[in-house]
């Protein structure tokens, strides 16, 4: 597309060869594509995405597209983005892309403003997110345009010492100049969003419960085939990839230490295990505790093993996990990563104003940072999603199950929310149904045969010949 912003249109050709390889990774996807493409059901309809552009999320643009809508798209990081990705979609036409790998905040925000800003239209229809920042930015930009009407303030960029917060003020400041409604036409015009991550879900949650929520949302994540499939066997896949490629250092014999024994603390501790490392975990829920213990991992705190650990990864989708002060303690060269969605699991501001700190930078991605009584740690993707910044993220077939339960969630708010309004501003999952057809849509490329529920059986545990065959209350 002509207003596309991506690195290089000349990797274009390189980008459509992966994603050709990458549609016979995804059968999902093109099942989806197969049933729902001849009705075209987005047609004339604008669906805006803000999910790591990577050559993954450009066979869920394009079938989005062979769907009907009309897309624009940007990096939900700055390091995520595979410029043949995006190269190839943007010259396809399939959406208009705003995402390069290495882009600086301001530029980051940027291409998310740009995303959003539909030429012709007020914004986007419905809207898919992955961590909430296209979500932030437009609540954000009303309240701000409403305070604005109210006493004539602009935002304030000095007003904060945050550099992430203070290129959003920044942007807000220039658009309400421009503009004084553009965010609310935007919050009024987009019928609902649909969110791929924890922590995304949980800033959704946050804003409903304090009535905030200006569109209704439906929780991706924790679709079964997502939380149980992405975050656990992707990060399994994709963490030791980053750390390998990022480092080369033999993972095995060493200590690893895994900060969270969630959904992708499990899958980060089995992979670490099984490059034949000693891992170790820490955790704040006794349950995640517990179930650590049980399968033979050590739960420690940081603080007792942190001189002797090699390779640290937070994976909590909390804040403030490693500290300086656990840094300055750790061992020379211990790696330092980051695998949960923000980079502030790692005190990484602290870390480069700490007095007469140096840093190496090795290569893109990869810095030493050396103390002054000379032993360094070696961060990765500048605390940023480790997996995306220093390798591809997950692989296609895994990714296949989370973004076909993003092409279901956006015909549910087509429905739902778009066509009737049959749902408040709040936060909702699909059913289980959906999330059982997600999974059978997989199982043929794995050779898999499922077993018939005979009627009798079905019958005497109580559930329907075709399913769905759990409560929705099981954890799987
Ligand atoms: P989760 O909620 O299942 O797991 C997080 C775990 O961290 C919980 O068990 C919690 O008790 C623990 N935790 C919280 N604070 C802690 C602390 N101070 N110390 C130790 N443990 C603590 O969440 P999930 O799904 O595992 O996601 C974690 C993060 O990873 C989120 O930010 C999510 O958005 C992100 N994510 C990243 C992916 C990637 O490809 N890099 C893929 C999927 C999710």
């Amino acid at each position: 597309m002509a207003d596309s912003k991506v690195k290089d249109m000349g990797l274009a050709e390189f980008g459509r060869k992966e994603l050709t390889l990458a549609e016979h990774e995804m059968p999902g996807l093109m099942a989806a594509r197969k049933e729902f493409g001849p009705s075209q059901p987005f047609k004339g309809l604008n669906i805006n995405g803000s999910l790591h552009m990577t050559i993954q999320t450009g066979v869920l643009i394009e079938t989005l597209a062979a769907l009907g809508a009309k897309v624009r798209w940007c990096s939900c990081n700055i390091f995520s983005t595979q410029d043949h990705a995006a190269a190839g979609i943007a010259k396809a036409g399939t959406a208009t892309v705003f995402a390069w790998k290495g882009e600086t905040l301001p530029e980051y925000w940027w291409c998310t403003e740009q995303m959003m800003t539909v030429p012709g239209a007020d914004g986007c229809d419905q809207l898919v997110d992955d961590g909430g920042d296209a979500t932030l930015l437009i609540h954000k930009g009303k309240e701000y345009e409403e305070k604005f009407a109210k006493d004539g303030s602009l935002p304030d960029p000095a007003s904060t010492t945050n550099a992430e917060f203070k290129c959003i003020l920044q942007l807000l400041k220039d658009s309400i100049q421009a503009d004084k409604t553009k965010y609310s036409r935007m919050a009024a015009k987009c019928k609902g969003v649909s969110e791929e991550t924890t922590t995304g879900v949980h800033r959704l949650r946050e804003m409903a419960a304090k009535g905030e929520l200006l569109f209704p949302a439906i929780n991706v994540n924790d679709c079964v085939t997502k939380s149980k499939f992405d975050n656990v066997y992707g990060c399994r896949h994709s963490l030791p990839d980053s750390i390998m490629r990022a480092t080369d250092v033999m993972i095995g014999g060493k200590r690893a230490l895994v900060a969270g024994y969630g959904d992708v603390g499990k899958g980060c501790a089995f992979a670490m295990r099984g490059a034949g490392a000693r891992v170790l975990i820490t955790e704040i829920d006794p349950i995640c505790a517990l179930q650590a213990c049980m399968e033979g991992f050590q739960v420690v705190t940081l603080e007792e093993v942190v001189g002797e650990v090699d390779i640290f990864t937070s994976a909590t989708g909390n804040f403030k996990i490693i500290t300086l002060e656990h840094m300055k303690k750790m061992k020379n060269n211990a790696i330092v990563c980051n695998i949960g969605h923000f980079d502030n699991e790692i005190a990484m501001e602290d870390l480069e104003k700490s007095p007469g700190i140096k840093v190496e930078n090795i290569k893109p991605q990869v810095d030493r940072f050396v103390f002054p009584d000379g032993h360094g740690v070696i961060v990765l993707a500048s605390g940023r999603l480790v997996n995306l910044g220093c390798a591809t993220g997950h692989p296609s077939f895994v990714m296949s199950c989370s973004f076909t339960n993003q092409v279901l969630a956006q015909l549910d708010i087509l429905e739902n929310c778009t066509k009737a309004k049959k749902y408040k501003n709040d936060v909702y999952l699909l059913p289980k149904k959906l999330d059982e057809k997600v999974a059978a849509l997989h199982l043929p490329a794995l050779g898999a045969s499922m077993t018939k529920l005979s009627k009798e059986q079905a019958d005497y545990i109580g559930v329907p010949v075709e399913g769905p065959f759990k409560p929705d209350t099981y954890r799987s």
